[in-house]
């Protein structure tokens, strides 16, 4: 396994639409395997395969909180939301690819959705809670969404403006 850059917004690769997985090969396994180290090291509990600036339909996220739960990691090829509850709840997302920046998104508050496993085996499972919220915010990435695509426009380019100074201080830091 090894651990992937992750791609810091704006870059157009986090704002195009990733594409479908066929089948499931060696390569894309190693793949997940490598989203999930990355995610872990980072620290995060959902990443999209864009976020490392691949255009695959694949998220993997662990959504399992405390220290005494057993770790649940995920990798979901071709995720879908089947169904979505009308009723909606609020959470304070965050994104690795948005470093250190955080606001409250509204969203159904329970989804089901169907993917394909590791195996290639067509799963369906009804998400609650963080679940729920993370398994969206990770398919608009596939989608070519950000969570602060959801906030008005002085937010989202107060957040963007930050994190284009970021980037550049980062690059900076490199050189
Ligand atoms: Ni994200």
């Amino acid at each position: 396994m090894s651990l992937r850059p992750i791609l810091i917004h704006p870059d157009p690769r986090l704002k195009k639409v990733a594409d479908p997985v066929s089948e499931i090969t060696p390569e894309l396994e190693k793949l997940a395997d490598d989203m999930l180290e990355t995610m872990y090291d980072a620290p995060g509990i959902g990443l999209a395969a864009p976020q490392i600036g691949v255009m695959t339909r694949l998220i993997v996220m662990d959504c399992v909180k405390g220290e005494d739960e057993a770790p649940r990691p995920m990798a979901l090829f071709n995720p879908e939301v089947t169904w979505s509850s009308d009723e909606r709840s609020t959470y304070e997302e965050g994104c690795l690819s948005i470093p250190d920046q955080f606001a409250e998104v509204e969203r159904p508050s329970e989804v089901k959705v169907a993917w394909l496993d590791r195996h290639g085996k067509l799963q369906e499972e009804h998400f609650t809670g963080l679940w729920a919220t993370c398994v969206q915010h990770e398919i608009d990435h596939l989608n070519g969404k950000l969570f602060i695509d959801y906030l008005g426009p002085m937010k989202r380019q107060m957040i963007t403006r930050k994190m284009v100074k970021l980037k550049r201080d980062l690059a900076r830091e490199k050189a």
